[in-house]
């Protein structure tokens, strides 16, 4: 079959395209026939080893696919050959990855793509929409009635984490560019403040006098010295973004008011934590209530080129679709 791979950590320069043996299912495990992936910044990291993690060459690179059942294992009940399924945690923990023509998946990591769902859209939302709803529910601990500070909101983790709060009875206030505000308001935002403005910290506190609850920076600014003194009693914040930063923590601030911070990456749910985020995002995709902003469409042989193109800045939050040859004719 042909796979993006690589045989060894490094730059986007060393993912090749071509040939290597198609996998077998072992007993528990779907071969799924791949239509479409996909690039996260997480794939990238896997790549260049700065997300450490087992990798065994020739390792086929992505996380996430959209694909049909080609055959299950003899202990695998619930998926028949020909069944549309998804997927999002190949590529890391010594899982072989998404971006081939065949991949190979535990059938507690594989969920059913719901009728009627775009392949392309609902690759390109999976990643971000399930960080998002781990983030918002499993470590943020979001209760309706709460209050959200999303800063980043139009991106990619943003926009999902303001659709799932706003649904889940939030109130959401959110940061963003200021042309980006009014795609903030349709997603649910009840306020927008521009990131840009030197006045956002005052503005934020007039409108949330009794502190946020949760807050969430997809933007990995981490302003922590600041952020901690916009927080509730109670009020957490969850870290997903911003890994090289090193922020300033008013202890006392968090502390003497019951704060807390928490860290996440997607990288560590478990099965059943992706699966109980799998069933909510197949929720949302049904009723059309997830939609990537931007997509771009190249074949799979361009997954180098993607990584490259992520790396320098390039995409500018819009998302790529990787397809393969069965991808491309369906
Ligand atoms: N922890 C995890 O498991 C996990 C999983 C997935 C992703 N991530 C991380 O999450 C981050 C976001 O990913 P993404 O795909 O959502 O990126 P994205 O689509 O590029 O979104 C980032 C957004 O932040 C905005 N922004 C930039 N500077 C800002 C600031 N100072 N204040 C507020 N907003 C600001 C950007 O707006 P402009 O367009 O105006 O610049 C953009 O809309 C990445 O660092 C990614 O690695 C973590």
């Amino acid at each position: 079959m042909r796979a993006a791979y690589i045989e060894e950590l490094g730059p986007a320069e060393v993912i090749r395209y071509g040939e290597i043996a198609a996998p077998r299912p072992g007993p528990t495990d779907v071969l799924v026939d791949v239509l479409a992936t996909t690039v996260n910044p997480v794939d990238t990291f896997v790549r260049s080893g700065r997300f450490p993690t087992q990798v065994d060459f020739p390792f086929v690179v992505g996380r996430d696919l959209v694909g049909m059942v080609a055959e299950a294992g003899p202990g695998v009940s619930g998926f028949r050959a020909g069944d549309r399924v998804w997927c999002n945690s190949l590529g890391h923990g010594g899982r072989q990855g998404a971006a081939a023509e065949q991949a190979v998946v535990a059938a507690d990591r594989l969920y059913h793509l719901p009728a009627g769902v775009d392949p392309d859209a609902a690759v390109a939302a999976f990643h971000p929409a399930a960080t998002a709803y781990l983030a918002l529910f499993v470590h943020g601990r979001l209760r309706v009635g709460e209050s959200v500070l999303i800063a980043g909101a139009a991106g990619n983790v943003g926009s999902a984490l303001v659709t799932m709060a706003a649904r889940a009875g939030a109130r959401v206030l959110a940061t963003a560019g200021a042309r980006d505000a009014p795609y903030c308001a349709e997603l649910g935002a009840a306020e927008v403040f521009d990131y840009r403005d030197p006045e956002v910290t005052g503005r934020i506190r007039r409108a949330a006098p009794s502190g946020i609850d949760l807050y969430l920076d997809t933007a990995g600014v981490n302003d922590l010295e600041t952020t901690v003194g916009l927080l509730a009693r109670r009020g957490r914040v969850v870290l997903l973004a911003g890994a090289r930063t090193r922020p300033v923590l008013p202890a006392g601030e968090l502390y003497l008011h019951d704060r807390s911070i928490v860290g996440f990456v997607i990288s560590h749910a478990t099965p059943d934590e992706l699966a109980e985020a799998a069933a909510y995002l197949n929720d949302l995709l049904g009723r059309g209530a997830l939609h990537p902003r931007g997509i771009e469409v190249f074949p799979l042989s361009a997954t180098a080129d993607v990584h490259a193109r992520m790396e320098k800045g390039e995409l500018h939050g819009r998302r790529v679709v990787l397809r393969t040859d069965l991808g491309c004719a369906g």
